[in-house]
């Protein structure tokens, strides 16, 4: 009898240990966000009805040979119907951009009152849902007028006109807006665009492998870059002065972060990753915190960065209350400065970083492989070097082949043991304040048109109606959010460990 009770204490402590690592959404501050993202282009369609004039990206994706986002999934039209879809599935917050083109249709003077009508109606929408809008003010979609008036991001001529689009959208929607981004992946938006031209507006160097009509990678970028941040803190500033004593919101900048770690122990890759990190997360980080570029930047690129005055300097730093980060995946960083992972481009910002990075996922092929240490990394990172900042992680998703199942469980085990990683990252003190799905629904993809789909709900593009379908994941999601899923980070260890155990040279 003795022997049965030690053997009942004994079975209760070994569930509550394998349990005690187990989590669900109360896990987590109550006042934590769990949403999930689209953006304007990407999600709205509708490009060429009520007043919207073409943007970059339009002008971009029709001169590929990807498909484009005319119509995609038509939310413009849908987003009622959508709103209900995030409902259902207890979404606390929607993460979309506003296509300034549709609300500024000449970049700048009039607004376009059936632009703005569809956005107040979309914010009322979500607000009448109990959900929380994250607007984020540009998402690679420049009004095409403005980058053939003055070449767009690389003049500082966009200051002025991303502070006026700004001011429109803190006075016309701030009263119910309470969380503002600026600028989408900042970094990654300044090297894809302007380095490796793969992004709207599509601009680099003559090299074997892309074809762009006009560019400089190995200028150009930190150009962007510049202007992005200033552009950025003129916005903050005006929010500040204007209107956030009335409307009490937040506004930040968003970065893309890979994940970064040294392949191997040896010092050279340990310094090689410091330099990655300088450059990829301190590029933008240390000015919007400390006010100026990583000194590993500015030693590199000497006169092709630009210098902040000191007045510019003050205005950035410390322009974002929160810092966006958008996250995907992870390198294994190697001091290798003559290899490059894009042999095609002789310049630009991955051969100025001088290191290889090699995919972090189980096989090297794959690296959309959960590696949610990663993203752990990275929070940790920040909380250190830039005083523990309050942050979003903004996208977060795995893209899969879009007509493959609707049964998407590595998405699941994907985004699941991403959140455990924010969790793990927030019990050892970062401030990171939620969390977005990337992407609420399949859309129109920045990289891969209709081929690869990161949504929750599967969109039939080639019915005009334009059907919504439930994932997996989009039940999944629904289930975590209400608490009635648990977590068991059993599994995310077991993913961590079986990822970061083996390298893949
Ligand atoms: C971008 C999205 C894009 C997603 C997936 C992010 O970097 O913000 O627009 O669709 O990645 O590629």
């Amino acid at each position: 009898m003795k022997h049965l009770s030690l053997f009942f204490i004994f079975l209760v402590i070994l569930l509550a240990t394998s349990f005690s690592d187990a989590f669900t959404r109360n896990n987590f501050p109550k006042d934590f966000l769990f949403g999930a993202a689209t953006s304007a282009y990407q999600w709205e369609g509708a490009v060429d009805e009520d007043g919207r004039t073409p943007s970059v990206w339009d002008t971009f994706s029709h001169s590929y040979n990807r498909g484009n986002g005319d119509i995609t999934s038509d939310g413009y039209h849908k987003y009622k119907e959508d709103v209900k879809l995030m409902a259902e599935m207890g979404l606390e917050s929607f993460r979309f951009s506003i296509s300034w083109s549709r609300l500024i249709p000449n970049g700048r003077g009039l607004v376009n009152p059936k632009g703005l009508l569809f956005y107040k109606n979309l914010i009322k929408e979500l607000k009448t849902h109990g959900i929380k809008p994250h607007v984020t003010l540009y998402h690679y979609d420049l009004p095409q007028c403005l980058e053939d008036e003055y070449g767009g991001w690389i003049n500082r001529k966009i200051i002025e006109d991303f502070t006026a689009f700004a001011d429109v959208c803190f006075r016309e929607f701030g009263e119910d807006v309470k969380l503002w981004t600026t600028i989408n992946e900042a970094t990654i938006f300044a090297i894809g665009s302007y380095d490796q031209g793969i992004s709207p507006p599509g601009h680099c160097s003559p090299n074997k492998f892309i074809n762009c009509t006009t560019g400089n990678s190995s200028t150009e970028p930190y150009l962007a870059g510049h202007n992005i941040l200033l552009a950025h803190a003129s916005a903050s500033k005006l929010y500040k002065l204007k209107y956030k004593s009335k409307q009490r919101g937040s506004l930040g900048l968003s970065i893309f972060a890979f994940g970064l770690s040294p392949y191997t122990n040896s010092k050279d890759d340990e310094i090689a990753t410091q330099r990655a990190k300088a450059f990829f997360y301190g590029w933008m980080l240390k000015p919007l915190v400390f006010g100026d570029y990583p000194d590993e930047m500015k030693k590199t690129l000497g006169s092709r960065l630009p210098v902040f005055s000191k007045e510019e300097s003050e205005q950035v730093k410390g322009s974002s209350d929160f810092i966006g980060i958008i996250h995907y995946i992870t390198f294994y960083v190697t001091n290798q400065p003559s290899r490059s992972i894009f042999p095609s481009m002789s310049e630009g910002f991955i051969k100025d970083m001088g290191v290889y990075m090699i995919s972090a996922g189980n096989s090297s092929f794959d690296v959309w492989e959960a590696t949610p240490w990663g993203l752990e990394g990275i929070l940790e990172y920040i909380k250190q070097s830039y005083n523990n900042p309050p942050i979003y992680i903004l996208e977060n998703g795995k893209p899969m082949e879009r007509v493959s199942t609707l049964q998407d469980t590595q998405r699941i085990e994907f985004i699941q043991a991403y959140i455990g990683a924010v969790l793990n990252a927030i019990k050892n003190g970062s401030d990171t304040r939620g969390y977005f799905v990337w992407s609420m629904i399949d859309l129109y993809e920045l990289l891969t048109g209709y081929t690869t789909s990161f949504g929750m709900y599967y969109v039939n593009f080639s019915d005009p109606g334009r059907k919504r379908t439930p994932k997996l994941s989009a039940s999944w999601y629904t289930g975590f959010l209400n608490g009635t899923i648990d977590v068991s980070s059993q599994d995310t260890i077991q993913l961590q460990s079986n990822f970061s155990g083996s390298s893949s040279l």
